[in-house]
């Protein structure tokens, strides 16, 4: 293996990270301008090897609250800025994201297992959505509406709602922030991000570098902390949070809107999915194995926009599970700092745990695996890539998001019947079909109950689009020029000449 950085062992028994810029590797949390502790402190820990790679301070609710009234204080002189000084300061934060883009990559890579290469392209993706709001802070356009009355002039302003606050999980432990943070700069906000405390150094390196970029004391704060439920707690209901962005599960998104409810606060929730993968007999069944690569496998199954339910149509569906096999038996599992992984470590135990207990029903109730099935060693969270045949509807992935590497292949029959099949749960986040059949893209674009359909790719995620769901997939939408109003309120002005 050709790893980019070293074993090597720090006085206090961490595995230290090697990096050019030694300055991104923080501990502390940042408030106000400053680098905070408390006495305590929580390990970060690599999911492929066990091996600790630092202790970060463990704040409290308490420090979540003077990171809030860091950012409340801050707001005025920031939103004061003209369009043109904000985004010139998120362009210099850009930039330098992309200037240190191995070191974060490898940061990534260390603390939560995703393959080197997908952590460099979750840089650049992360970087993309600071450019695009940086750009976009500029076009902030109201309206003026003509007039009810002779004498009434009618006019429409965007103004920043606020304090914004995000609470962001492990799995793309740069970009989920930088798609919340970087539309409320730009609208002149100021930020208070709570990290998952599984990946806080990819969080803590973004203050760093914000620092830099010229990011003005109490604008952006990092509160790290295990006591996700009681930070948690405070940004939901502490008044001067006026906005408050999730993405994670939707038992989480549904308590957190509970939560928020007294301080009647705007939300915007990414929540689960259980992403339909469709495949019709007159696709190009290349192209549709290819897509499915990524929409299955990336970050080792375990993004919200993941393949869950893979519906092929029945007079391919054996060459199909053939060919996807074949595909799979060439995609690496390992250790995610190997150039050569394809699929890395699951985050924890609990992790892999769901993916072996979803397996094992379908086995009880008569799927076959067609390759991979087991981990790879008993003390190691490594699952292999696994098809799965001989679906049926009562098997718990029909219901339940995997977050992890299982492909299992549903055989359906009509356009009708997988339509009503897909749209058969309570998510709507992602969905994806491959057809050749223009009138037949149409029809089954239209009828998906679905924030996000792919015809034909795999991969949709990008800064220019709207990304969300519908149903228990969350509310609002992220990127795009649609995720710059989630930070805006309007203000309808009548003047009477
Ligand atoms: C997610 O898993 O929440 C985000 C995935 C993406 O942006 O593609």
């Amino acid at each position: 293996m050709h790893f980019q950085f070293m074993k090597r062992l720090g006085s206090t028994g961490t595995i230290m990270l090697e990096l050019n810029n030694k300055n991104l590797l923080k501990t502390e949390a940042y408030i106000d301008g400053q680098w905070v502790s408390s006495d305590k402190q929580t390990a970060v820990v690599n999911p492929a090897t066990g091996d600790k790679i630092a202790d970060v301070t463990d704040l409290s609710a308490d420090h979540a609250r003077l990171a809030i009234e860091a950012a409340y204080k801050a707001q005025k002189e920031w939103r004061e800025k003209t369009a043109l000084e904000r985004c010139n300061i998120l362009l210099r934060w850009h930039d330098l994201l992309l200037e240190n883009q191995e070191d974060l990559a490898q940061i990534i890579t260390a603390e939560m297992g995703k393959p080197i290469k997908e952590a460099r392209g979750e840089i650049g993706y992360g970087a993309s959505f600071i450019r695009w709001f940086a750009e976009e802070a500029r076009r902030v356009y109201g309206d003026t509406i003509p007039g009810h009355m002779p004498d009434k002039r009618l006019m429409v302003l965007k103004q920043p709602i606020g304090v914004a606050a995000s609470i962001t999980p492990w799995n793309f432990p740069n970009a989920m922030i930088t798609r919340k943070v970087a539309p409320a700069l730009a609208a002149g906000c100021t930020f208070v991000a709570r990290p998952s405390e599984l990946t806080p150094l990819s969080a803590l390196a973004l203050a760093e570098l914000g620092e830099q970029a010229g990011i003005p004391a109490g604008v952006f704060n990092v509160v790290t902390g295990v006591d996700a439920a009681a930070i948690g707690l405070e940004l939901c209901t502490n008044k001067m949070v006026r906005k408050l962005s999730f993405t994670g599960s939707t038992r989480v998104g549904s308590l957190l809107m509970e939560q928020s409810a007294e301080s009647v606060k705007k939300l915007s929730l990414e929540l689960g999915g259980n992403a339909p993968f469709i495949v019709f007999d007159d696709a190009d069944l290349d192209k549709a194995v290819e897509g499915l690569l990524i929409a299955k496998f990336r970050n080792s199954g375990q993004t919200c926009v993941c393949a869950n339910r893979i519906y092929v149509q029945e007079g391919i569906y054996d060459e199909f599970a053939d060919r996807l096999s074949q595909a799979v038996l060439g995609l690496k599992t390992g250790d995610g700092r190997d150039e050569s992984t394809h699929i890395g470590p699951l985050i924890n135990d609990a992790g892999l745990k769901k993916v072996e207990t979803q397996l094992a029903d379908a086995v009880s109730k008569g799927a076959s695996v067609k390759t991979g099935g087991e981990r790879l060693a008993p003390d190691q969270l490594f699952f292999p890539p696994t098809v799965i045949t001989n679906i049926s509807n009562d098997m718990l992935f029909t219901h339940e998001e995997t977050f992890g590497p299982l492909a299992p292949l549903y055989k359906f029959t009509t356009e009708q019947q997988v339509i009503a099949l897909a749209n058969d749960t309570d998510f709507g986040l992602a969905s994806y079909f491959y057809s050749n059949d223009l009138s037949r893209v149409w029809k089954v674009m239209e009828g998906l109950e679905y924030g996000m359909v792919g015809v034909n790719t795999g991969l949709i995620s990008t800064t220019e689009a709207p990304f969300g769901g519908i149903k228990h997939s969350g509310l609002g939408r992220e990127g795009s020029h649609y995720g710059l109003d989630e930070y805006l309120e309007l203000k309808y002005v009548c003047l009477s000449v």
